[in-house]
């Protein structure tokens, strides 16, 4: 990370807070205009959720999809898509280009659905919403920001934690991230996934995204997802898929390392949050907490 000051890393855009590098206000503007297709393949998720991981996923489907062998010379990764797949990231002429791309397009978003152009909704484009325990995402998202250059680093995680808590972290706040999807989780287009789930079984999660998109899969091909996907072998891989970004991303890709670092006073301060904002909906039910 960077101890230049949080105000130069990051700007505000309709209340939210996003990395200068990355994303743009001109480039939002241009979002809005954006096309979706019906199918599309849109993986959505707060930062720190896994979506590389399951980039990593759909990727390879789509490849099955179109007759490929995931891996070979024909198939593209994730990273090495004609266009980087994080939607709201890039240059603002980005959207012009992907009008010119063949289906299926493939997009992650860290946004919330209210800032996600319009057409994605009303043209049914089909979404893979994924979901982490905030404890495990908050815990992430400290090591990632303080090794990251371009985010703020945070000389304690204390210090941390009061932001995330606060809703000072880049792409805007957990709780509110999660309130606002709550808001289409019911929408047949929407498949919702959590991280933990696909940890636990990843080969009935790869099989339900894969018949979601309609994807019919092989036990073959099966198997070569999963190999290609798990923890070892996408860090074994990161050179050459994510360079030297590979080295800060696939930190532990695993569940429950929040245990090593919340105080008892901050697990019941999230525990209370958690209790009076998402407890009670339907991806707070959903949510392995
Ligand atoms: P940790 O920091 O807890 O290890 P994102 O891709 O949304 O930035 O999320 C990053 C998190 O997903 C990191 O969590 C990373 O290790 C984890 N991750 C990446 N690939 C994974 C995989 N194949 N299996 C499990 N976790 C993975």
């Amino acid at each position: 990370a960077n101890s230049m000051r949080c105000d130069e890393l990051l700007f505000s855009y309709k209340g939210i807070l996003y990395p200068t590098t990355l994303c743009s206000p001109e480039t939002f503007k241009a979002l809005e205009s954006f096309e979706a297709r019906r199918d599309d393949v849109i993986l959505a998720g707060y930062p720190k959720s896994g979506t590389n991981w399951l980039s990593q996923i759909l990727t390879d489907l789509i490849a099955i999809s179109q007759k490929k062998t995931p891996g070979s010379e024909s198939s593209a990764n994730a990273e090495e898509q004609e266009e980087f797949p994080y939607l709201e990231v890039g240059d603002a002429e980005k959207y012009e280009r992907m009008s010119k791309l063949s289906s299926p397009r493939f997009m992650v978003t860290h946004l919330r659905p209210e800032n996600l152009p319009i057409s994605i909704f009303q043209n049914n484009a089909k979404i893979l919403l994924l979901i982490r325990n905030p404890k495990d995402v908050a815990t992430s998202f400290f090591h990632f920001s303080n090794r990251l250059a371009t985010l703020p680093s945070y000389e304690t995680w204390d210090d941390f934690f009061t932001n995330f808590m606060t809703k000072k972290m880049p792409w805007g706040c957990y709780f509110e991230y999660l309130s606002e999807w709550n808001k289409y989780a019911e929408k047949e287009n929407i498949m919702t996934i959590t991280y933990e789930e696909v940890k636990e079984n990843p080969a009935l999660s790869v099989k339900n995204i894969a018949t979601f998109f309609g994807i019919p899969l092989t036990e073959e091909q099966l198997q070569l997802v999963l190999e290609r996907s798990s923890f070892q072998s996408m860090k074994k891989n990161s050179d050459k898929t994510h360079g030297s970004f590979g080295n800060i991303l696939f930190r532990k890709g695993g569940v429950s390392d929040w245990k090593n670092i919340f105080s008892e006073d901050q697990n019941e301060k999230m525990d209370k949050a958690f209790e009076e904002q998402i407890a009670g909906t339907k991806l707070g039910k959903k949510l392995k907490y």
